[in-house]
């Protein structure tokens, strides 16, 4: 089993990177058919979905367009630190099929504010794509349309996803490796601003 030093952390492979070029692929064919004639508008989430969305994006064959929003990781003081506010929200979406795009729902807390943000600029419709989905830490109930890959409640890094900034640029994605005397986990305190 690879395995790769990150930082101070070990990690293994979990994903490869074919079985996800392959699930990209599943989802642009279901999005291709579902979006035919009806113009829609990818929002990527940054950071974290750069390349699921310049993968997806190459995928989709219809007329459509992107555009990039991100979490500040502060606003107000450090007290309020844990409510985020919607920047770059620049397009008019107004009456447009939105169709967001996520690298992964963890608990679910960050996409449920961004779905109730963007409701309030009366979108035709707004459906998630999400990569990669912890199903087990999940907390809320919105549906995650067109889901990649669901997998375990382990920190993973790669294709875009990181641990304290660092490895967004791996191929294939992977896990934390168990350790024989476990550490804090990652999970909340390494992983950067999205
Ligand atoms: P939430 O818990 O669904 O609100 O997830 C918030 C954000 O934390 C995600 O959008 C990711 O940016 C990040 N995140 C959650 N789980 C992981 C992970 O396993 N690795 C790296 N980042 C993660």
């Amino acid at each position: 089993m690879a395995r790769i030093k990150v930082k101070d952390k070990e990690f293994e492979l979990s994903i490869t990177a074919s079985v996800i070029d392959e699930t990209v692929q599943k989802l642009a064919a279901e999005i291709n058919h579902d979006y035919e004639g009806k113009d829609p508008l990818f929002l990527a989430i940054l950071n974290g979905s750069f390349i699921f969305a310049a993968d997806l994006i190459r995928k989709i064959t219809i007329p459509c367009q992107i555009s990039f929003v991100k979490f500040s990781s502060y606003s107000g003081t450090a007290s309020t630190k844990d409510v985020k506010e919607l920047i770059g929200l620049n397009e008019d979406i107004k009456g447009r099929h939105v169709i967001i795009v996520e690298d992964i729902v963890d608990t679910g807390l960050t996409m449920d504010k961004f779905l109730q943000d963007l409701k309030k600029h009366e979108p035709a419709s707004v459906k998630l794509a999400c990569f990669s989905f912890k199903k087990e830490a999940f907390k809320k109930d919105f549906n995650i349309d067109y889901l990649g890959i669901t997998i375990p409640d382990e920190f993973v890094i790669g294709y875009g996803l990181d641990y304290d900034g660092y490895g967004r640029n791996l191929q294939d994605i992977y896990k934390i490796a168990m350790s024989p005397t476990p550490g804090p986990s990652p999970k909340r305190e390494g992983r950067s601003e999205r």
